[in-house]
């Protein structure tokens, strides 16, 4: 059964963890996550961008698609089907599917409408014991057809969000999108710790999980993050195993042209890459 995202988050906060958010992009990505997070033993947070939505054909899809495979996979772990960067129609829509958990962005709106527009679904959720995250300081990088720009949140504006009850509040804090480039300045403890202070006890989400040096995630969970998102970082795990599967011919040898030979070596890439996040984020044997 799907949770909402409140109790796992909290936990994480009180014991100095992150749980990761894994993107979700078709049948084989999802599997992979629901059953590395069941064999680590650890919470997780299925999220599903607008764009990936409409890809698997629509959110009723995706929530029957990972309710059926809670179900026959025997997976106990908590998980939580939570809308990534979800517009103001798009929660509704998701809301309606039957997600656990929405984000509202609203980072891009003036800090009043946002404001507003975060108060009314965090009535709407609470109605319905969904979790909600909302966001203050767009994220830098392109996701999804997403810009954001990078910028560092004002932690008087994010606790005018934090203070209307919202499940967990993204900032930014010079995060990105994608690949890092070589001459990003890093994030800014300073901004999370000042956002710290501001929003008591509210869980902090990192977006822009990929590539972040190790040390910078163990500070971020350190100061308050309890939520880690990563979309990136698997996707080109999976490009590059599938890649050499083909290179080396493999996809010539006997059946190797089958789908579900030609796409292992990528789900097992992405395998590898969801256990070490877990491990570093130290949510293995939180469940
Ligand atoms: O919302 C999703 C994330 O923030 C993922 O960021 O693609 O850089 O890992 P990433
Ligand atoms: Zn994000």
């Amino acid at each position: 059964m799907l949770v909402s995202a409140k109790e796992m988050l909290e936990k994480a906060r009180d014991g100095k963890y992150a749980v990761g958010q894994f993107n979700i992009n078709n049948l084989e990505w999802t599997k992979t996550i629901l059953l590395t997070a069941q064999e680590m033993n650890s919470p997780v947070i299925l999220g599903v961008s607008e764009g990936a939505g409409k890809y698997m054909t629509g959110f009723k899809t995706v929530a029957n698609m990972v309710n059926g495979m809670i179900e026959c996979l025997n997976i106990t772990v908590p998980v939580a089907l939570h809308l990534d960067h979800g517009t103001y129609d798009g929660c509704y829509k998701c809301i309606e599917a039957g997600f656990s958990s929405i984000m509202f962005d609203g980072s891009h709106y003036p800090i009043d409408e946002n404001v507003d527009k975060t108060r009314e679904l965090v009535e709407v959720c609470a109605g319905k014991g969904l979790s909600l995250e909302a966001e203050v300081g767009a994220i830098g990088g392109e996701e999804d057809g997403v810009i954001g720009m990078g910028e560092c949140a004002d932690p008087d504006e994010c606790k005018r969000i934090a203070d209307l009850g919202v499940t967990m509040l993204a900032a930014g804090i010079g995060n990105i999108h994608g690949k890092y480039p070589a001459n990003w300045a890093g994030l800014s403890f300073d901004t999370l710790a000042a956002i710290k202070e501001k929003t008591g006890d509210m869980p902090l989400v990192l977006h822009g999980g990929t590539g972040i040096p190790e040390d910078m995630i163990k500070k971020a969970i350190s100061l308050g993050v309890a939520k880690i998102n990563v979309n990136t970082e698997c996707q080109l795990a999976f490009a590059a195993a599938t890649r050499k599967y083909i290179e080396e011919g493999k996809d010539l040898e006997g059946k190797g042209f089958d789908p579900r030979k030609l796409l292992a070596p990528g789900c097992e890439a992405i395998r590898a890459t969801v256990k070490e996040k877990m491990e570093l984020f130290g949510s293995v044997n939180k469940a």
